[in-house]
């Protein structure tokens, strides 16, 4: 009785691994390195002290997923495979449906025949599009995606949706994530962009640790409180944790549900600029840049449905997940390199 974790050597993964190592279930994890390194795994066996099986296999790649499904007792999947570069998947549209969409369709055909059909699986707050008011929650409209990363979340989210209505014997947890930060306490596994980050925490930890120079704050006209964008900023090790709810949920009820992952409360650029330099004692310098095109002024989530129906809430505050960042990247300035 185990759960496949794709894409567990990745940030939210890794992090997924061993709350569920530490939680007492069985997992195995697959990956195939494209964002992310085989030294996670290690690093997970550290925290937790547990081992576990891992393959090196690509979710578009059939016969290898069975042959996992074949090797070991899968009793549900929870899916993090995917690319996630907004910027790249404008510029590599094929590669990014063909890596997501074609990817999860493979998986799904892959769990069919080894009938095993419960799925969590890993959305995005971006799915609520630009039109719909804050707080979102799960049933408003979603579509309007603006680039094709976005797209292949709402894409993906409709597959399983048509799965469910196809067959009743499916189980789907569509988990819509805000905006993970943070690191696992021990300064172990964190998130290790490649190149120049695009997401803000990245970013500030980069200025911190001398990477970089400034930060620029995309946009100081927004209709927010300070005129920087709003986002709702949830620490890694909550989110983790959401799975195992999602997970055990997903194992009992049957049919589609559909979670907000999140804190519930907005935090602007520069709040966030100002707990990291509050929980770090580090100056952050920054300049106002142009907004960046895509963005919207506020994202931040309803997480009654999580609260009462998972049983599952955010505990960390952003400072928190500040000075775990920190650890983690004065630690570890290299990511797994290091
Ligand atoms: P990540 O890049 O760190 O992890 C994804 C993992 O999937 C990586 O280890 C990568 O090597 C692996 N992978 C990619 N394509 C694969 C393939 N074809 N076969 C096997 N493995 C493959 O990203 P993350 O931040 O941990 O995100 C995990 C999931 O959550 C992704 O699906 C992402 O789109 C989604 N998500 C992330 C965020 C975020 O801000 N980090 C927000 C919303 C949703
Ligand atoms: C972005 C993606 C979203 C994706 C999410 C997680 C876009 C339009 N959206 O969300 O699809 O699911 O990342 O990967 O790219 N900011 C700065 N300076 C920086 C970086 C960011 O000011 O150098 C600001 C942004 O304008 C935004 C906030 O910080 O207001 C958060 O940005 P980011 O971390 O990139 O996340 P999102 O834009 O919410």
């Amino acid at each position: 009785m185990a759960i496949l974790i794709t894409g567990g050597a990745g940030f939210i993964g890794s992090h997924t691994c061993v709350e569920m190592l530490n939680a007492g279930r069985e997992i195995v994890v697959i990956d195939n390195f494209a964002n992310s390194s085989p030294k996670v795994y290690d690093r997970v066996r550290k925290i937790t002290g547990k081992d576990f099986p891992t393959v090196e296999c690509d979710i578009r790649d059939e016969a290898g997923l069975d042959r996992v499904f074949a090797s070991y007792k899968i009793d549900a999947v929870i899916h993090f495979a995917g690319l996630k570069a907004v910027g790249e998947s404008v510029a590599k549209p094929v590669e990014y449906y063909d890596n997501n969409v074609g990817g999860t369709l493979t998986l799904l055909k892959s769990m069919r025949k080894a009938n095993v059909k419960t799925i969590v699986f890993s959305s995005s707050a971006t799915v609520y599009g630009s039109e719909n008011p804050v707080p979102f929650k799960e049933d408003m409209k979603t579509g309007g995606t603006t680039n094709p990363y976005g797209t292949t979340k709402y894409m993906i989210e409709i597959i399983l949706q048509d799965l469910c209505k196809a067959d009743p014997a499916w189980s789907v947890s569509l988990l819509r994530y805000f905006n993970p930060i943070g690191a696992h306490e021990s300064g172990l596994i964190g998130e290790a962009p490649n190149g120049i980050p695009n997401n803000l925490m990245p970013y500030i930890a980069q200025v911190a640790v001398g990477k970089r120079e400034k930060l620029s704050v995309f946009g100081n006209d927004y209709g927010t409180p300070d005129g920087t964008g709003v986002r709702d900023y949830i620490h890694v090790v909550d989110l983790a944790k959401g799975h195992l709810f999602a997970c055990d949920r997903a194992l009992k009820v049957k049919g589609c549900e559909i979670f907000n992952l999140g804190t519930g409360n907005g935090v602007s650029v520069l709040e966030l600029v100002h707990a990291f330099e509050e929980a770090n004692g580090i100056k952050i310098p920054y300049v106002i840049a142009p907004r960046r095109p895509g963005d919207i002024d506020f994202s931040y989530a309803d997480v009654t449905r999580a609260n009462t129906v998972l049983g599952w809430k955010a505990e960390r505050t952003p400072v928190d997940a500040c000075r775990d960042t920190w650890n983690w990247q004065k630690n570890n300035p290299n990511g797994f390199d290091d």
